[in-house]
């Protein structure tokens, strides 16, 4: 049965009535038509699909919409404050840390929820936490760059 489910996505409040099992990325991708977050394994072991959840990384294909209820979600669409770019983003352009692009996005949501965590993290610290991100073009050296860029600022 349809629910109706209420979440402020990139700082906008609004609701859905859906059934509450289906997948938050779903819903982010065909209904708000936010599809910077990207469909890989769907078995929450690729990260492509990560956003925040109030603050903290989600894999959005193995949440269901239900847990979204009265959360805020950042999705990469939403994670610049304005013409701002956030820190990881402009370390990820610096260091040019994508290939083809497919993983970027959830890359660059997992670091920035590692640096909610973690300010300064060693590169020990950033390589175990981004474990969860794949990347098929195998960028992982400059995407390392990237994130220990970031880490200085
Ligand atoms: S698509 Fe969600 S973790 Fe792979
Ligand atoms: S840059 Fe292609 S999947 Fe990572």
């Amino acid at each position: 049965m349809d629910v109706t489910i209420t979440l402020t996505v990139n700082g906008k409040k609004t609701s859905i009535t859906t059934d509450p099992d289906r997948p938050l990325l779903d819903v982010l991708r065909e209904d708000l038509h936010l599809t910077g977050t990207k469909y890989g394994c769907g078995e929450g072991i690729c990260g492509a699909c990560a956003v925040l959840m109030d603050g903290q990384r989600v894999m959005s294909c193995f949440t269901p919409v239900a847990q979204a209820d009265q959360k805020a979600i950042t999705t990469i669409e939403g994670l610049a404050a304005g013409d701002k770019l956030h820190p990881v983003q402009e370390a990820f352009l610096a260091e040019d840390a994508s290939q083809c692009g497919y993983c970027t996005p959830g890359m660059i949501l997992s670091a920035a929820a590692l640096f909610q965590k973690n300010p300064h993290p060693t590169d020990e610290e950033i390589v175990d936490w981004m474990n969860g991100n794949v990347c098929r073009c195998c960028d992982y050296p400059k995407i390392l760059a990237a994130v220990r860029r970031a880490a200085r600022r």
